[in-house]
């Protein structure tokens, strides 16, 4: 293995760390992109302490700095939440973080990562390709896609180098450390895989379905 461990955050997150901690402050655009279930916040606070159900894996990248001393070497499974319902989109669905940070940590460490998990994953022979994207917590940003067997790419995971504000929120110097981080969709990760068309299948508890795996 290269050395990862597993990390875990909380479903329910604050506002901070889901958002404004990775770089993405109250009015940011990219607030909107994240369709969230909003809680409401505890008496006495404003939107700064307002709950949210997480919207992706990454606020656990703010946990995990804040916690521990680099480096640190992290897989962060866990369930997300956004609100959207369609044969691609689950109201609750999965995520799969990574983050590494150490000292001159470079892109190079990020393509290999990623290489060497698409083989694992899929097979020696898979197809990948990493495209310029963007990302409020990474600079650079990229997408990270596999060629299907119809020549189509497909998206499995953003990815990027930490951005220095995000190292600095969870109290690291950023000019010291750097790191990598990605988020992949672990259900489009099983539908690949499985040659599943609806990824609300996953969820809807049907035996018949369920028990072919
Ligand atoms: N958090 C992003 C999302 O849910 C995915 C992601 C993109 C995670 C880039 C990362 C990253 O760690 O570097 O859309």
């Amino acid at each position: 293995t290269m050395g990862f461990k597993v990390a875990e955050g909380p479903d329910v997150e604050d506002d901070w760390h889901n958002f404004t901690a990775l770089n993405i402050p109250a009015d940011h655009p990219a607030r909107q992109d994240h369709d969230t279930f909003y809680l409401p916040a505890p008496d006495g606070e404003g939107d700064e302490g307002r709950l949210v159900l997480r919207t992706h894996t990454s606020p656990v990248q703010i946990r995990t700095m804040t916690a521990e001393k680099p480096p640190i070497r992290i897989i962060i499974p866990g369930r997300t939440y956004r609100s959207d319902y369609d044969a691609t989109h689950s109201p609750m669905f999965h995520q799969v973080e990574g983050l590494c940070i150490d000292r001159g940590v470079t892109m190079i460490d990020l393509k290999t990562a990623l290489i060497q998990f698409a083989r694992a994953y899929f097979g020696p022979e898979a197809e990948v390709r990493m495209r310029p994207s963007f990302f409020p917590f990474t600079e650079p940003s990229a997408e990270f896609d596999i060629l299907r067997d119809d020549g189509s790419w497909l998206e499995l995971a953003g990815c990027g180098m930490v951005h220095p504000n995000v190292l600095q929120a969870g109290g690291l110097d950023p000019e010291i450390w750097s790191g990598f981080a990605f988020g992949f969709g672990l259900d489009r990760l099983a539908l690949m895989r499985h040659g599943i068309d609806d990824l609300r299948e996953l969820f809807r508890n049907d035996h018949r379905f369920l028990s072919q795996f």
